[in-house]
């Protein structure tokens, strides 16, 4: 059985964590999904991990579609969730319909996430939701303002902390399923999570968040540079460069391929 936006507010409801990883191909989303990940997000931090861009502006709807596709043929189980990239929603209510429908047409998500919770975005993901597309809110860092907000942890004074915790809540009472909280101090998404009815997803936002989300070029260790809230759980750049070097000595000493090979 796939899962559902519903299962993810029942699993809050039990108090069993959510388990998110980010992918952007085939066999990423196929090792993730076998593994038992609850929400795979196509993220468009894809941008800086696949295609080597400095930022995730410049990634476009369709290199995000390009992607999900993949991502979508390699998925059994796991909720599919697809970002969507700059610009292709903060225009107007059309502008984000017209992205989403294609997103969940084109490439067999289940649903989209967009960054931000002031008024015109929480509108935004009224329509959307009213049209039928489940969509995901992203609040606390959000990459896209990267020229605004840097990648500076957000939520640090009063203010801030007020103003990310009603973002939360105009997202929930707008329709959103779920919330990324990114890189705020970890009192503050115990508290959204406390008044929320949908579920959080942290990342570098402490260990009350109802979920944890990673990107998992950061989990793998194949990042060159990676958040300092990030953890590692392998080290594949090491892996690779050592499968490589050896293969280059083998083939460069004429002992690949043998026989069996
Ligand atoms: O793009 C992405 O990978 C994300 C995660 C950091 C949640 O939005």
């Amino acid at each position: 059985m796939s899962v559902t936006i519903q299962q993810l507010i029942q699993w809050k409801q039990q108090g069993r964590p959510i388990v998110a990883l980010t992918a952007w191909d085939y066999p990423v989303a196929q090792l993730l999904d076998e593994a038992g990940v609850d929400l795979i997000l196509v993220g468009d931090s894809l941008a800086m991990v696949a295609l080597g861009y400095e930022t995730t502006l410049p990634v476009t709807l369709e290199e995000m579609m390009h992607h999900a596709k993949a991502v979508r043929r390699g998925v059994e189980k796991a909720l599919v969730v697809v970002d969507l990239p700059f610009l292709t929603y903060q225009e107007s209510p059309q502008q984000a319909m017209h992205s989403a429908g294609r997103i969940l047409k084109e490439t067999g998500a289940n649903a989209v996430k967009l960054e931000g919770g002031y008024d015109a975005i929480a509108q935004t993901v009224y329509r959307l939701v009213q049209a039928g597309i489940p969509v995901m809110g992203h609040v606390g860092l959000t990459p896209q303002s990267v020229h605004q907000l840097g990648y500076r942890q957000q939520g640090k004074t009063p203010e801030d902390s007020e103003r990310i915790l009603s973002e939360a809540i105009a997202l929930e009472q707008a329709g959103a399923f779920a919330i990324v909280l990114e890189h705020i101090p970890a009192e503050l998404a115990a508290q959204i999570s406390k008044r929320l009815v949908i579920p959080t997803i942290g990342i570098g936002a402490g260990p009350d968040c109802d979920g944890q989300v990673l990107v998992t070029a950061d989990l793998l260790g194949l990042s060159s540079r990676q958040p300092p809230f990030a953890k590692s759980y392998a080290n594949l750049r090491q892996t690779i460069g050592k499968a490589v070097r050896d293969f280059s000595i083998e083939v460069r000493e004429h002992q690949f391929p043998e026989s069996g090979h």
